[in-house]
């Protein structure tokens, strides 16, 4: 069992990004080990503060409210540290710079595409993003999209 669980660490320090999809939500010992060791990253951080919130602009337009405000917390996707096993490529920078822009949209108060399609577009280069390196939490930011 003791091999196991060390197995276990090691999978999910390696495949944290991968492992992250399941919904963190543990309740037998050896699972409360693994999940204490896992320690996010700076990108991980973010990452997740970026899910909340778009979630949070999703409800506001659900409600009818126009969100305005664009996170400047976002802007730090281009310095964010990753975890160890990642590099910041040119792929990830590329998509980065598509990301913000994307972002940046939903909170155009002059644009003439309606709201929802902005939203959508912006959650598609998350997935886009994702499909290039971190395909883990692709079911979960798909959740996001407005149907
Ligand atoms: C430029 C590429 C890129 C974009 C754009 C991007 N991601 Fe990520 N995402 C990553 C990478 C790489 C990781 C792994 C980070 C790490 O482990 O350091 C990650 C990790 C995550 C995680 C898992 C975090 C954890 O706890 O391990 C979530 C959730 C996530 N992203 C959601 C999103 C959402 C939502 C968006 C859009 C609002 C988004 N991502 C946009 C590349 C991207």
């Amino acid at each position: 069992m003791k091999q196991f669980t060390v197995i276990l660490c090691l999978l999910v320090v390696a495949f944290s990004c991968q492992n992250k999809a399941e919904e963190p939500v543990e309740t037998s010992d050896n699972d409360k080990i693994v999940y204490d060791m896992y320690e996010p990253s700076e990108m991980a951080n973010l990452m997740n503060q970026m899910y909340a919130h778009n979630l949070k602009v999703k409800q506001d337009i659900l409600d009818g409210k126009t969100p305005t405000e664009f996170p400047m917390d976002f802007m730090k996707i281009h310095t964010a540290e990753l975890s160890d096993f990642k590099d910041r490529n040119e792929v990830f920078e590329s998509f980065s710079n598509v990301f913000l822009n994307a972002e940046r949209e939903i909170f155009n108060e002059d644009s003439e595409v309606p709201v929802e399609e902005r939203f959508n577009n912006a959650v598609n280069v998350c997935i886009s993003c994702h499909q290039t390196e971190c395909t883990g939490p692709i079911p979960r930011i798909q959740k996001l999209l407005i149907k």
